[in-house]
């Protein structure tokens, strides 16, 4: 099958271009890239799909680098069938699956079931993440080397932090010899001592047991210095506050090969958001202040933080519902509304819109050291089309994800993906 893609404003932070182009597609395959020329009516061969793209932007697929796909075991939370398609629906045309499924991807068996489901039934390419200890359970090495043979992209405990320090030492060791990558779910659990929110004022106020801002600080801290010590690559998962981003912008000064992602949420909402009870917005780490708002966008603007991940996380209905908001499980189903959130960064000019692009696709592609996150001729065309004008209201029941569980549902929205192209297929969406 061949596409054309005309007319459209085209970014693509890999080759440093953004600016009118057409893009012919071939076989699943980026065949041309015309920069400033019009290929229509230009020698084209016949039987040719035309993408018409005037006005929209034309982005490189997303990569996220941290997606809950809940599949195997947790499948009424979300499937890697659904959550891919979340992902394509969201733009992303490449995911990365964390770990806390059930069983825990804690062995090669796991790693093989993803994958295999991911290639019979997955919508996106699916990069699963490894534990870095058996069961998550932060006492035993898992077997890294065998899960990287069977196509682990990454190791992490996400969900919970690797708090024993000597294991992490060991894990950063191990993963130096074979040059893999350590994600860290920063949070010393006996400072955020099961906090359900942020610790403050607003917490004693509710009356809910707050998790200070220190647990994670404290936790970032030490995964650098245990970097610096080893030389094991370290990026930081979901960084929330303003002193997390001291620290790593600190290390990065020294040189220290430290990467990190913030995710939309931490800078589009403060912790009041939980007012109500409202469990949608209960997530971990927890919503911050608008200082750690103000704090993270300095950090994706002069680089501390390298990337915009979505910590995609579905949860039932009913577990966020019916449940009080100390019991609630923590999360926010992400896929879907990361981009509109991103763009947001873009019209208030935190970014530039080749920075923001760069942080969602060619930054992740970098610190997992794939290909992917390029227009460039010859790749797999993986790339998604944007109504940046697009206003709508997020109606979270329409959403591809089983997981309807987010803060922004009601909310203005602006951006919408309306295309996604994966290879061979072109999805064409309406805004949630
Ligand atoms: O809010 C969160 N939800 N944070 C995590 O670290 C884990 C995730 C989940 O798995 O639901």
């Amino acid at each position: 099958m061949r596409i054309l893609i005309t007319g459209g404003h085209v970014i693509d932070p890999s080759q440093e271009f953004a600016g009118r182009a057409d893009i012919v597609i071939e076989d699943g395959l980026i065949k041309t890239f015309a920069k400033d020329k019009k290929l229509r009516n230009n020698g084209l061969p016949e039987h040719i799909m035309v993408i018409d793209a005037a006005g929209m932007w034309v982005v490189p697929g997303l990569i996220d680098m941290h997606t809950h796909l809940r599949e195997p075991g947790y499948e009424n939370k979300e499937t890697i069938k659904t959550g891919t398609m979340a992902a394509l629906r969201g733009g992303f045309t490449t995911v990365c699956a964390m770990p806390n499924t059930n069983p825990v991807n804690d062995n090669p068996g796991v790693t093989e079931f993803i994958l295999k489901k991911a290639r019979a039934e997955g919508n996106a390419r699916v990069l699963p993440i490894g534990a870095v200890t058996k069961g998550q359970m932060g006492e035993e090495l898992a077997p890294i080397y065998m899960m990287r043979e069977a196509g682990c992209i990454a190791f992490s405990d996400d969900g919970r932090p690797v708090a024993n320090p000597l294991i992490m030492r060991r894990a950063l060791e191990y993963a130096k010899g074979l040059d893999a990558l350590i994600i860290s779910h920063a949070e010393d659990p006996l400072l955020s001592g099961g906090g359900v929110m942020n610790e403050g004022l607003l917490s004693a106020t509710m009356g809910l047991k707050g998790s200070p801002a220190i647990a994670e600080e404290v936790m970032i801290y030490r995964d650098i210095a245990l970097s610096e010590l080893t030389g094991g690559r370290v990026h930081i998962a979901h960084v929330s506050t303003l002193g997390g981003v001291r620290v790593i912008r600190q290390a990065k000064e020294r040189g220290v090969a430290v990467t990190a992602e913030t995710c939309p949420h931490y800078f589009s909402l403060t912790q009041e958001a939980v007012t109500g009870f409202n469990t949608h917005a209960k997530v971990n780490p927890p919503l911050r202040t608008q200082k750690d708002v103000e704090a993270i966008k300095e950090g994706l603007k002069d680089g501390a933080i390298d990337i915009i991940a979505t910590d995609h996380a579905p949860h039932g209905r009913a577990e966020k519902a019916s449940r009080q908001f100390d019991d609630a499980p923590p999360g926010i189903s992400g896929l879907e509304t990361a981009l509109p959130l991103s763009l947001a960064l873009v019209e208030k000019g935190v970014l530039s819109e080749m920075e923001l692009i760069r942080k969602l696709t060619r930054n992740p592609a970098r610190i997992l050291r794939i290909d992917g996150g390029t227009l460039m001729e010859g790749m797999p065309a993986e790339l998604a089309i944007v109504d940046t004008q697009r206003r709508f209201v997020l109606k979270a029941g329409s959403f591809m994800s089983l997981g309807k569980n987010t803060p922004f549902d009601g909310m203005e929205l602006k951006g919408a993906v309306v295309k996604t192209i994966f290879g061979e297929k072109v999805m064409e969406w309406q805004p949630a």
